[in-house]
C-alpha cells in the first residue's frame, strides 16, 4: 500500500527579486512590488508530502517526528525571520522567487530523508500563490 503523507510548516522571511544585469525599469516590470529595493516579508506555509510503502509491521509510512526534526533544522532554523537575499548562501545566485525556495528547501530536506521516500514540497508565498516542486 502506498501513499503521502504531509506536514505542514511556517516560516517569515523577508526577500528582493532582482537581477543585478538588468535595469532598474526592467527589474521594476518583471518583479512588481517583489522588487522593492528595501526588501519586503512574506508568511511563507508549506506542505512537505513524503511517499512510498506503508511498512505493514507498524502501519507507519513515516514516523512523523523524523520529518518534524529535519523541517525544524533544514528549513526553520535555516530560513525563518531570514532575508534570504543576504543571509541564506543558497539565494546568493539564486532569485528568491516562490519557484527557487520551493527547490532548495527540496534539495535541503531530500538530503536528509531515507532515500527510499519520495519527497514533494508545496509552498504558499500568499493564501492563493503557491508552488509544487517534486524533484523533476
Ligand atoms: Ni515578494
Amino acid at each position: 500500500m502506498r501513499l503521502t503523507a504531509y506536514r505542514k510548516a511556517h516560516f517569515n522571511a523577508a526577500h528582493r527579486l532582482y537581477r543585478p544585469d538588468w535595469s532598474d525599469e526592467k527589474n521594476e516590470k518583471i518583479f512588481g512590488k517583489c522588487n522593492n529595493p528595501h526588501f519586503h516579508g512574506h508568511n511563507y506555509d508549506m506542505e512537505i508530502g513524503v511517499s512510498g510503502e506503508v511498512d505493514p509491521e507498524t502501519g507507519y509510512l513515516i514516523d512523523l517526528k523524523i520529518l518534524k526534526d529535519i523541517i525544524k533544522s533544514e528549513v526553520e532554523d535555516a530560513l525563518d525571520h531570514k532575508n534570504l537575499n543576504e543571509e541564506v548562501p543558497e539565494f546568493k545566485e539564486l532569485i528568491p522567487t516562490a519557484e527557487h525556495i520551493a527547490f532548495v528547501i527540496y534539495n535541503k530536506i531530500k538530503a536528509k530523508l531515507d532515500p527510499k521516500y519520495d519527497l514533494e514540497v508545496k509552498l504558499y508565498e500568499t493564501p492563493r500563490n503557491f508552488v509544487l516542486y517534486k524533484g523533476e
